[in-house]
């Protein structure tokens, strides 16, 4: 399937080149924005690093079906109902940023399909898609519910989906995940494809647990004409594992692929504007993407920004500073929310720090978040 990659490159760089903004020195600590350092009026959001933010996430639950070891605790406490935004704030949040200049929206968790009624929230935000001033709408998925839901979501507009997956063996995935169901997220993933959904397969690198079958999901992946992205663990909260145990730098294993298994990797010029590098393979004939979060930062071209499911928006998801959305969209008279959380996302974003700090070895782990990612979505 033809994806717009050249033209949604180059309407980045023209909007890169409107938005862009010199500011001296890094803005941190609590988000208190005195009077005129707010991003510009007009024109997209941008920070001080001159990085136009287009990209949200959205957390809009962090409950999942499953209790992925790398992920969350196998007990985790959820979080109360009354803390969660209603799908109407994520909606009139989301659309905030949309005014804003934010032109691709996925959306997460915990597992989004999860959320009682999410479709709702699908339904309205393709509103967006409709106008033409959202370019993508999209969601991470785990695959347990895709079957229920691709035909719907490729109805509404959704184009691609990005599916969680760690192992092809049922046992092993069982652990991983701690309860989940392989042959669910299978038909899950069959369900996808079959309703016309452009299927990215995303699988955590965790060494002594998939290290070793990475070529075959790889070829596997490739196989079913998915692309697949390779990710790095990263010190996201406690989830009662030992980090530095399950930490397996993709160097190690891009090495493995091209000198053990003589394969090919051609750098593709391919850009969904996420965090994964695109390759090749010569031999599969498929898209190869790695996401190196620790063992090479992609900071310099961060686009993101994240929003919770209880409305805090972080600004960079290796860093704590975070404006609280949720109190503007339930603090302040309805007729006035849509200017007030534009001015809160505008002064917010001016505190996007210039990156994350992740580090994991023997010795030490650095830059671990308080949360986890089921909280901050991934
Ligand atoms: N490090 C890296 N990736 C993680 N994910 C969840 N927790 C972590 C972590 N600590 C991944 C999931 C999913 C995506 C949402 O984030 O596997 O692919
Ligand atoms: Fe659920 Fe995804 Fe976390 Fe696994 S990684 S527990 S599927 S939110």
């Amino acid at each position: 399937m033809p994806l717009d990659a050249d033209k949604w490159r180059a309407e980045d760089a023209a909007m890169d080149a409107r938005t862009r903004i010199t500011v001296n020195g890094v803005v941190s600590g609590p988000m208190k924005v005195p009077a005129g350092e707010v991003a510009p009026a007009g024109g997209a959001l941008a920070d001080p690093f001159g990085r136009a933010i287009t990209y949200l996430r959205i957390s809009v639950t962090d409950r999942c079906d499953f209790r992925c070891r790398y992920c969350m605790a196998e007990h985790p406490e959820f979080l109360p109902r009354k803390e969660i935004l209603s799908l109407e704030e994520i909606d009139a949040i989301a659309s905030a940023f949309v005014r804003l200049g934010v032109k691709k929206l996925r959306l997460t968790g915990g597992e989004p399909l999860v959320r009682r009624n999410i479709m709702w929230l699908f339904r309205r935000l393709a509103r967006h898609l409709e106008s033409g001033d959202l370019r993508e709408l999209t969601l991470t998925t785990n695959g347990s519910q895709l079957a229920r839901y691709a035909k719907e979501l490729a109805a509404i507009g959704v184009k691609r989906v990005n599916v969680s997956l760690d192992t092809l063996d049922a046992e092993k995935f069982r652990h991983i995940t701690r309860r989940g169901d392989l042959g669910k997220v299978l038909a899950g993933l069959d369900a996808a494809q079959e309703a016309g959904l452009h299927v990215k397969i995303n699988t955590v690198a965790v060494r002594n647990i998939n290290g070793e079958e990475i070529p075959d999901i790889v070829r596997w992946a490739h196989g079913r004409e998915f692309d697949i992205s390779l990710i790095e663990t990263m010190p996201m909260g406690e989830t009662g594992e030992d980090r530095a145990c399950q930490y397996l730098p993709l160097s190690e294993v891009r090495a493995r692929l091209e000198e053990e298994l003589g394969w090919t990797l051609e750098r593709e010029d391919f850009d969904t504007g996420g965090p994964s590098r695109y390759w090749r393979v010569r031999e599969t004939g498929g898209r190869l993407g790695f996401i190196t979060p620790l063992s090479a930062h992609f900071c310099d071209t961060c686009n993101r920004v994240r929003l919770t499911a209880t409305g805090k928006l972080y600004l960079c998801l290796g860093q704590n500073e975070d404006a609280d959305l949720r109190a503007v969209v339930r603090g302040v008279p309805a007729e006035k929310v849509d200017a007030a959380l534009e001015h809160t996302i505008r002064a917010a974003v001016v505190h996007k720090p210039k990156g994350h700090e992740f580090a994991i070895s023997s010795e030490e782990i650095r830059g671990q978040m308080p949360r986890t990612m089921n909280v901050t979505g991934g």
